[in-house]
């Protein structure tokens, strides 16, 4: 038995010297240009996925899916979240073709993940993929809202997309065939 304690205590530093050793040699490509091998992909996902749900577990949802709310919503995500996030029928940016793992879907996240799941990980990030936090910088009814838009993306039509747009840029969500002198052309109002 204390043989075996023993044995197991070697290995364990001749793991952790081959770990250091490892970092210090410079042999690990820190580059994104390479796939994640099948494994480390699998770890990392599921590694996430049981780390949201488990954190995501004590929060309770307001309730979501007004107008405003989805208004104000869809101005944030705009501001915030599209640089890395596509809406519905935008190409991906140079910033997420960059991004490596790729930054997700969330019009198909909205129906896999609760409102409290999308919540937590975007008041609180992912270490080591890119995805920020914005609980330092916005308060939690700021963070409601993008996720009442992100809630209600599967369910919106290129209509509803447009009057968002023109809500957002020109406050008014009349569709009065009212065009808007937006420079950004990666918003789906631009793609009809
Ligand atoms: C700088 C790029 C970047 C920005 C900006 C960004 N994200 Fe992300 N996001 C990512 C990346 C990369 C991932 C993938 C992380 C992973 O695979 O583990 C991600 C993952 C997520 C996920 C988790 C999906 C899942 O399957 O677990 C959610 C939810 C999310 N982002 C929401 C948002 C919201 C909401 C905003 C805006 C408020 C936002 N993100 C802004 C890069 C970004």
């Amino acid at each position: 038995m204390k043989q075996l304690f023993s044995s197991l205590i070697i290995l364990a530093l001749v793991g952790f010297i081959a770990g250091v050793a490892f970092a210090f040699s410079g042999m690990f490509n820190v580059a994104t240009s390479w796939e994640d091998p099948q494994l480390m992909k699998w770890l990392m996902v599921t590694t996430r996925e049981y780390s949201i749900e488990s954190r995501a577990k004590s929060i309770t949802a307001p309730e979501l899916g007004s107008k405003e709310q989805i208004e104000n919503g869809y101005r944030g995500f705009r501001d915030m979240c599209v640089i890395c996030h596509n809406l519905p029928g935008t190409d991906a940016s140079p910033v997420a073709q960059g991004l490596s793992p790729e930054p997700p879907d969330l019009a198909e996240e909205a129906d896999h993940m609760s409102a409290a799941e999308l919540f937590w990980v975007t008041k609180n990030g992912i270490r080591m993929t890119g995805m920020p936090a914005w609980g330092p910088t916005h308060d939690d009814t700021e963070l409601w809202e993008v996720i009442a838009f992100i809630k209600a993306m599967p369910e919106l039509s290129k209509a509803d997309y447009r009057k968002l747009e023109q809500h957002a840029t020109t406050g008014n969500s009349h569709d009065d065939n009212h065009q808007t002198n937006n420079a950004n052309d990666r918003h789906p109002a631009d793609h009809n």
